[in-house]
């Protein structure tokens, strides 16, 4: 019998030396992030980023983030401000990135920035990640490891349920603790969250003593990959629901709701940080399940409440 799981490798070092020579080689592979999983490649290459592009089918003018392991090798592409270093200095290594000014002789593809003349740039977390970008002279793009608009991957195999066999190399490093893409926040000129996250709004502000407002809508100039759908299961999902007959799946949080086949709790106990983990977990099994249609009830809308919230109703845009 063939084994579906032969492109997924356990974090140990002949494997790691695998994945950097992989990566030198200019192939893509899946690894993990505390965030979701990734899709990573060289950003310095041209045939790397353009291989990213074309597994994802994600339009071109989406931007991906550049990948880190210390403010030395970052310097080389972008340049920092004093906002910037509050923010590294108490978030990172974590779910945060930033959108930095470009330098003029970063090596980055300029087709993994979308020809802009920013960076969105994160530090990683994840041990396994981290001892990957350190052994690399480059930085590594790495969207999320899913097909583009779809669910953002929170396992090995859940890269595997997006891409098949087309990715042959992909290093499981568990699940993600943290199941919901970073916080983005632009530091050029206007500060502003694009992407709401596990950090949330009040604890930047907190650090950077400053004012920050959110981007609600989709705006071209400060987020080009703020796409209206996204985050999708592909079956229609309806938010804010009190019930849901037992033919859809009904997405529920806290204990008040009853156990059932089409019931699927994000957090029994009610705890939203549990809620996140959950959620694309959960949605993609309901997908696999086959179920039509996806019924959520609210969700509240505080810390990384807020972050389950967008893309809850990212994943419900029609
Ligand atoms: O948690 C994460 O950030 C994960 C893990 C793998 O690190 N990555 C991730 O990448 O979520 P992706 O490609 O799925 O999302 C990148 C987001 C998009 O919304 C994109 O538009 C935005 O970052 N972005 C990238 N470059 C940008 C730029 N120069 N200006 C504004 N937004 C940018
Ligand atoms: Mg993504």
């Amino acid at each position: 019998m063939k084994n579906i799981y032969l492109n997924i490798y356990k974090p140990n070092s002949i494997n790691l030396k695998k994945a950097k020579q992989n990566i030198e080689n200019n192939n893509v592979i899946g690894i993990p992030t505390e965030t979701v999983y990734g899709l990573a490649g060289n950003a310095y290459s041209y045939q790397a980023i353009k291989k990213i592009y074309v597994l994802k089918k994600r339009p071109k003018k989406n931007p991906l983030i550049i990948h880190y392991d210390n403010i030395k090798k970052l310097k080389k592409d972008a340049f920092i401000n004093p906002g910037f270093l509050k923010l590294y200095k108490k978030f990172c290594p974590g779910p945060l990135t930033f959108i930095l000014k470009k330098r003029k002789d970063s090596k980055i593809c300029s087709l993994a920035n979308g020809n802009l003349n920013t960076l969105a740039v994160r530090f990683p977390s994840h041990s396994t990640t981290k001892k990957i970008l350190k052994k690399l002279n480059f930085p590594l793009a790495m969207p999320s490891a899913n097909k583009s608009s779809a669910l953002s991957p929170i396992s090995a195999l859940d890269v595997i349920d997006e891409f098949g066999k087309s990715i042959n190399f992909i290093i499981d490093g568990g699940k993600s603790k943290i199941g919901l893409e970073s916080t983005v926040i632009n530091l050029v000129e206007n500060i502003k969250i694009t992407r709401p996250g596990a950090i949330s709004k009040k604890e930047l502000v907190k650090v950077l003593g400053k004012k920050i407002s959110t981007v609600k809508k989709i705006n071209k100039i400060y987020s080009p990959g703020m796409l209206k759908k996204h985050y999708s299961p592909g079956i229609p999902v309806t938010l804010n629901c009190k019930t849901a007959s037992n033919k859809d799946a009904f997405i529920v949080f806290g204990k008040k709701y009853k156990k059932g086949k089409n019931i699927f709790n994000l957090s029994y106990k009610g705890d939203l940080k549990e809620a996140a983990k959950n959620l694309y977990k959960t949605m993609r099994k309901i997908k696999n399940l086959n179920f039509k249609k996806i019924k959520v009830v609210k969700i509240p809308n505080r810390n990384i409440g807020i972050a389950i919230n967008d893309r809850l109703l990212k994943a419900s845009n029609k």
